[in-house]
């Protein structure tokens, strides 16, 4: 294969419940990335559309990834990348990891996919550990894996791929100002008080089980963020409005996407979330902040070659 043309969906991570290990990923949201095999050993990131990242690859987290990949599985070739960015930098739809795990899928393929998922987490949380800090897999982890996961371990990573309940539809609201990863994690405590802890570890424990049992109620009465919410609410416009006219426009629960700003809602079904998604488009009315709104089912596939134009 000389070159290979991929879509990598945006994700949302967290999930309320499950701060930094559940999450999935989105189906018609997300970037495109083609990799050509070039004579020069390396990574050379030829051009970057949409949004304005560097094109220097130890700059770039998909020139990042990359590397760590061929640190691994070392090439006697190079690759040349083009990365058609949709998903904004700083939107908490997963941006970075769309770039570090679709440029080391993409290169997989084009070895003949010596790598294994597992491994494609790990050199794609590379990409992640340079924008937030920290080696994050939970925006990673649904885009190898596809739908919904829960990575139990990164050291080693273990990752549980969790069904997805048939008419489980997510609304994503994202208002147009960007917050860094960093940023959002410094907002957060050190330590986290017990009674927290176990309502937390409960409503994720519940939430798994939902997803298994297709039991939309108990989906919803997990939704809940007792850890991480509270302290990054005030970064996000209006996030308790938004939060209060999707619920009562009957979404099983909303909460923050990532480390924000987007919010998102989850839904039973496409007709609730249409009408969820108006209601919380309609708090932006007259608002000077902007918003960008997407409605999608979750997405089992993940990363997926799509025809080279
Ligand atoms: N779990 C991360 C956070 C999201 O909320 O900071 C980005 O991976």
């Amino acid at each position: 294969m000389e070159k290979i043309r991929v879509f990598c969906p945006a994700s949302v991570a967290n999930v309320s419940c499950g701060f930094d290990v559940l999450g999935f990923c989105l189906k018609e949201v997300g970037d495109e990335i083609i990799i050509r095999k070039s004579k020069q050993k390396g990574v050379k990131i030829i051009s970057v559309e949409g949004h304005r990242l560097p094109s220097d690859p130890r700059k770039n987290v998909a020139g990042i990834a990359i590397n760590s990949f061929l640190n691994k599985y070392p090439s006697n070739f190079g690759f040349e990348i083009e990365i058609i960015k949709r998903i904004k930098p700083g939107s908490g739809i997963g941006s970075s990891a769309a770039s570090s795990a679709g440029a080391v899928f993409g290169v997989n393929k084009i070895l003949g996919d010596p790598a294994t998922k597992d491994d494609l987490i790990k050199f794609a949380m590379e990409g992640e550990k340079f924008v937030s800090g920290k080696a994050i897999p939970d925006n990673v982890s649904p885009l190898i894996y596809g739908g919904f996961t829960l990575t139990r371990s990164i050291d080693p990573i273990d990752v549980i791929k969790l069904p997805i309940p048939n008419e489980l539809v997510a609304v994503i609201i994202h208002p147009q100002i960007e917050i860094k990863t960093l940023h959002s994690r410094e907002v957060l405590k050190e330590n986290v008080p017990m009674e927290l802890a176990i309502k937390q570890s409960a409503n994720l424990a519940g939430m798994v089980s939902g997803l298994y049992k297709n039991d939309y109620d108990l989906i919803s009465k997990c939704l809940v963020d007792e850890i991480v919410e509270p302290h990054r609410s005030s970064l996000i416009p209006e996030f308790y409005k938004l939060k209060d006219v999707a619920n009562k426009a009957g979404a099983l629960g909303c909460g923050i996407s990532g480390s924000g700003p987007s919010v998102f809602a989850l839904t039973k079904g496409n007709e609730i979330a249409k009408r969820v998604a108006d209601e919380m488009k309609k708090v932006f009315k007259n608002h000077d902040i902007g918003i960008q709104c997407y409605i999608s089912k979750i997405n089992p596939n993940g990363i997926k070659i799509i025809p080279s134009k």
